[in-house]
């Protein structure tokens, strides 16, 4: 995909890219070597105000064969100490779409004039290379009339006069982030008669393998005689296996200080005899995102190879009804041997996370993640535009955190306190309540987490809210989003 040069000059392709800072451009020395090839095309245009230099605007001109590439884009990048590498990451996306819309297979771009005080060449080149896959992906569909003629950007050359192992390294690093992404994206839009427990698992071994990971898949038989009750009640009115999907990633010689992913693979939700209303149900395809941004982060630390120990747990089924189904009032032992009462079958998700949980700490994890589409109620609560978090370790939290905001994935803490530890402790007849109520219950299903994640640093994320986006952005279409998806690789690989 990508080939660094020191030179544009020779360089034959569709689209040559340029930035420009609100700040003059007598020192850019490719503007003005462009400038000077179009005939001070570009000074002309600038006094008459039509090249603009505002954030994201862009400018297309052709080149009429006075430069070896076809088209010149002129992007707008505002004032120079102003732009934020989430803001340049954006102006990428923005990029990559014009330029994909416009079909330009061969593009060349200025590498070095991006970068600010802020902002180093090699985070230009990073956020460069994670912007490419994320904002050309296009939602996988099914259609049997096929009118798509899209042509994918095949190759980049990037300009540069920076030591090109740097600068590929970073490439390589942000493009591994970009495509664990789409990865995530993708299993979230397949819908459920087609992404199974099952096929799940497949796509997890696909990444296994490539890879060179250690993996597991439990069967029901394994869950059943590991005493997985809470898992296996949600499959319970299912003609669907459910799987327990475990992929070891180990990076260094010694297995320690190992972190474990956990991600809500429910691949349709029903809600189970607590049925969703026929609005509620449309949509619960997505309701494995969490387990999407495991596996494509998964996917990123595969390629890049941190010297890391990581253990991704997904707990799979889908939650259905029949005459086997689990009911309201039924009485579950989970793996942990608590004891819990169901209230609602819609709060599933809780339910086979916490034996992944479980079993996750087998491992030996110093601390856990999970990511899950698990509450209506955070979206109430922050919309689709924050991940809900929580934690038990205020220091760990700061870690994931600081991930999150490094790929503007942005999270924000719900408290977790006695009142809601006591919440759902509150049952008659079992040590915990799945539903203890309507109030709050974004953080309930987070406290009920918590009684599994016991004493290991744990952070929970909902992505209920952020795992969709109602409209196209600037990094992709509208849709499933792979939200978490880097910000797990980005934890890692801190
Ligand atoms: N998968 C849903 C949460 C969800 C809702 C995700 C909307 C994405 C969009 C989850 O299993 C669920 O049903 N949660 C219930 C919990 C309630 C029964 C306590 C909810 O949020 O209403
Ligand atoms: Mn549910
Ligand atoms: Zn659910």
């Amino acid at each position: 995909m990508f080939t660094i040069k020191s030179e544009y000059k020779s360089v034959q392709g569709d689209a040559i890219i340029i930035g420009l800072f609100e700040e003059s451009q007598s020192n850019h020395s490719l503007y003005n070597d462009i400038n000077k090839n179009l005939d001070n095309e570009l000074e002309l245009l600038m006094e008459d105000g039509d090249l603009s230099k505002a954030y994201k605007s862009i400018t297309k001109l052709y080149t009429n064969k006075r430069l070896e590439q076809k088209r010149l884009y002129v992007i707008g990048l505002g004032k120079k100490n102003e732009l934020t590498l989430n803001q340049l990451r954006n102006v990428f996306g923005t990029l990559f779409k014009q330029l994909h819309q416009d079909k330009n297979k061969h593009i060349v771009i200025d590498l070095d004039y991006f970068a600010t005080p802020s902002v180093s060449i090699e985070q230009v080149a990073e956020v460069l290379a994670e912007a490419l896959p994320m904002a050309t992906y296009a939602q996988p569909v099914f259609k049997t009339i096929k009118k798509d003629n899209r042509i994918p950007i095949e190759r980049v050359t990037i300009i540069s006069n920076v030591d090109k192992e740097i600068v590929k390294k970073a490439l390589e690093k942000g493009y591994a982030f970009g495509k664990g992404t789409t990865l995530a994206r993708y299993l979230v839009h397949i819908p459920g008669n087609m992404l199974t427990a099952t096929k799940l698992a497949e796509r997890a071994l696909q990444i296994a393998k490539e890879y060179q990971m250690e993996y597991e898949i439990l069967e029901k038989e394994d869950m059943e005689r590991l005493g997985m009750g809470a898992l296996l009640a949600v499959n319970q009115g299912s003609t669907e296996p459910p799987k327990m999907i475990v992929l070891k990633y180990q990076g260094q010689a010694e297995w320690k200080d190992a972190i474990a992913l956990v991600g809500k693979g429910i691949t349709f939700d029903t809600g189970g005899y607590s049925i969703k209303s026929k609005n509620g149900l449309m949509g619960m395809k997505n309701d494995m995102g969490g387990a999407a941004a495991v596996l494509g982060a998964m996917a990123t630390i595969g390629k890049l190879k941190p010297k890391k120990n990581v253990i991704a747990v997904i707990p799979s089924t889908d939650n259905m009804i029949s005459g086997n189904a689990f009911k309201p009032d039924d009485v579950i032992f989970a793996m942990s041997g608590k004891s819990i009462e169901v209230r609602n079958t819609d709060a599933e998700g809780r339910l086979a996370l916490a034996d992944a949980i479980t079993y996750a700490k087998r491992f030996h994890v110093d601390k856990i993640v999970d990511v899950a589409t698990l509450t209506g109620g955070v979206i109430t609560a922050l919309g689709d535009k924050l991940t809900g978090a929580m934690t038990n370790d205020q220091d760990f939290y700061k870690e994931v955190e600081i991930a999150a905001n490094y790929v503007d994935e942005p999270i924000w803490q719900l408290p977790y306190n006695d009142h809601f530890k006591q919440q759902v402790r509150n049952s008659d007849v079992a040590d915990l309540n799945n539903s203890p109520g309507r109030k709050g219950h974004a953080i309930l299903a987070g406290a009920f987490l918590a009684e599994f994640a016991e004493a290991t640093p744990w952070v929970h994320l909902d992505i209920a809210g952020t795992a969709m986006a109602d409209t196209n952005h600037n990094l992709g279409p509208k849709g499933s989003t792979g939200v978490m998806a880097r910000t797990l690789a980005k934890l890692i690989i801190n």
